[in-house]
């Protein structure tokens, strides 16, 4: 059975162009609720580190660079089937390719500035929110 866990950032390029709270609200309609939520901010080791599955793509070292350019929102939501509900909600990698009406859709302007995260998988989610909240955060 699918978990009811996920973990999302709001990026910089969203959180800089003043759209968390829309973002949010967004989410809250969407059904989820907010577990933990922090605006925060990554250091290059701790960029690295959270995006190292993509340390062999060609992209990698423009990840890190832009996800430390400024500010970001963390989260921690729940909800019924919450990944896959998420990553719907988000759309597509790409916001050319995401569908009418996701975030992505609204408020992402490239592949890399892509206005929020959400985790792939119940695993991740759980390895993902733990990176940003101590268990206290989200009892
Ligand atoms: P996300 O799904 O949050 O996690 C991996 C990120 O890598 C992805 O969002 C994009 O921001 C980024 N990414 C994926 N593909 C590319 C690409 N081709 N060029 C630049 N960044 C990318």
């Amino acid at each position: 059975m699918a978990g009811n866990v996920t973990f999302t950032m709001i990026k910089p390029d969203a959180t800089a162009a003043g759209h968390t709270g829309k973002i949010i609200d967004k989410i809250i309609e969407s059904g989820f609720t907010i577990k933990a939520m922090k605006l925060t901010r990554l250091s290059k080791e701790e960029a690295g580190k959270f995006y190292e599955v993509h340390k062999e793509r060609p992209f990698y070292g423009e990840l890190v660079d832009y996800m430390t350019s400024g500010p970001i929102v963390a989260a921690i939501l729940v909800k019924d089937n919450a990944v896959e509900d998420f990553r719907t909600l988000i759309g597509a990698t790409d916001p050319q390719k995401a569908a009418e009406g996701t975030i992505r859709r609204m408020f992402a302007t490239s592949i890399a500035a892509n206005a929020v995260h959400g985790s792939d998988s119940d695993e991740n989610a759980l390895i993902e929110g733990a990176f940003y909240f101590s268990t206290r955060e989200h009892a």
